[in-house]
């Protein structure tokens, strides 16, 4: 690791490092990958152990606090996310507001940058009564916003949280239960929703962690920063990836399925084509995904419990699997799935529609976004994030008046 920061003090010079691709933007002690080996830890604690041992909220508590809760600190740290699970009512009438066919995410943007204009008493960024319940009230509301997203799209009732529900039991009744409908959530669904989150709580320094983390670089409050997150998420090259996999995999299907994908490989070798194998590939990992080998676990066992084994697009989806992992092109290339290229699979099992499935995602990203920009603002060293450029463009010109043009 090379610090240039006295070199620019020196002599001016900077790097030209287009996506980042060898420039560390800040310090951090929150998320480790080492993409070679494919391992990733939160604070130290792998992964894999996590997926088993924790829950979605104790890994919010380990990524915000640095540690894993004791008993007693994670009841209390429950009971605060159940008491900020609403959203207050002039809040609702931002839905209606939207087309009822707006993208999940586009409501997201708004309705989550707008929970600045709700909360002054957590805008103080200085202090850490505010950031921490403004902390709290992101993660807690997250799940009643997203699951408001859903249900306005459909044309239902916004359902109450339940408090007397897990977080991602909650989840599902806000997503599912109607006035006239309970309903009971499958455990091993819920598990497998938990494990979702748990697995795409953090990721260090990706495109929408980094966006949120030079919005907060300016002073920005933090619900606008995680709407910077959000938006940034959407795209396809980052949280979209599953939606946009999901997709591919139904055209597939569509053009007459397995037998098609020679065809479909083929195109994807092909460069000037545009396209790409969804839910492969990663910028950092350069080895299996550790999130994909324990999604592709919890994607057995949703089918199993759902009795979808033999679900066309699932048996599609393992055959590509399997021809990409044999065929040069990916393997020169270290291209390997991704964890986007299970949990959308997943999602759709589980009932979940696709436009949504980024939308669970930038959910369970939120702490992850937190903690990143608490770690940012309590930085000595922090500056306003201001890249340099290459400048390519015109020398100086003269402006002629529009009649001389
Ligand atoms: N399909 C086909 N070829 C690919 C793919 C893919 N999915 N991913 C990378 N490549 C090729 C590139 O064309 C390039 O080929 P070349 O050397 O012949 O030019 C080579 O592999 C290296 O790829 P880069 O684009 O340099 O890799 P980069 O690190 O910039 O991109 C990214 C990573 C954006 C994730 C890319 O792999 C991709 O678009 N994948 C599909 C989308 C996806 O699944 N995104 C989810 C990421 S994980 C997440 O957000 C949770």
């Amino acid at each position: 690791v090379i610090d240039i920061r006295s070199l620019y003090a020196k002599s001016g010079a900077f790097t030209f490092d287009p996506g980042f691709m060898s420039t560390a933007s800040c310090k951090s002690s929150i998320t480790y990958i080492d993409g070679d080996k494919g391992e990733l830890k939160y604070r130290g604690y792998p992964i894999e152990q996590l997926a088993v041992n924790a829950n979605f909220l104790e890994t919010c508590f380990l990524l915000k606090n640095g540690e894993l809760p004791t008993q007693a600190e994670y009841d209390a740290f429950e009971t605060n996310v159940r008491t900020h699970t609403m959203v207050h009512e002039q809040l609702t009438r931002f839905y209606q507001g939207f087309r009822r066919d707006a993208h999940p995410m586009a409501i997201l943007v708004g309705v989550v940058g707008a929970l600045s204009a709700f909360y002054h008493d957590s805008l103080d960024i200085n202090n850490p009564e505010h950031r921490n319940i403004a902390a709290i009230r992101l993660i807690a509301k997250m799940p009643t916003i997203v699951a408001m997203a859903y249900k306005y799209t459909v044309g239902e009732p916004f359902m109450f949280p339940r408090n007397d529900l897990g977080y991602a039991e909650n989840f599902l009744h806000m997503m599912f239960a109607t006035p006239c409908e309970e309903y009971k959530p499958n455990p091993v669904l819920a598990r497998a929703l938990d494990r979702i989150l748990i697995l795409h709580a953090d990721h260090e320094q990706n495109a929408s962690t980094s966006t949120v983390r030079l919005a907060g670089s300016s002073g920005s409050n933090p619900f606008a920063c995680i709407a910077s997150g959000i938006a940034c998420l959407w795209g396809p090259a980052h949280g979209g990836a599953n939606e946009a996999c999901l997709e591919m995999l139904n055209d597939i299907q569509n053009q007459g399925g397995v037998a098609k994908i020679g065809e479909f490989i083929a195109k994807v070798k092909d460069k000037n084509s545009g396209v790409k194998l969804m839910g492969f590939g990663h910028r950092v990992y350069k080895n299996f995904d550790p999130r994909a080998t324990l999604m592709r676990e919890t994607c057995h066992e949703v089918l199993g419990e759902l009795g979808l084994q033999d679900d066309p697009l699932f048996k599609l989806a393992m055959e590509l699997e399997k021809i990409a992992l044999e065929d040069e092109y990916f393997v020169s290339r270290k291209l390997y799935p991704n964890v986007d290229f299970y949990s959308g699979i997943v999602q759709k099992a589980m009932g979940i529609p696709v436009p949504l499935f980024t939308g669970i995602f930038a959910l369970a990203r939120t702490i992850g976004w937190i903690a990143q920009w608490n770690e940012m603002i309590g930085d000595p060293e922090q500056k306003i994030g201001r890249p340099r450029q290459l400048y390519t463009g015109a020398t100086t010109r003269d402006v002629k008046p529009i009649a001389q043009r």
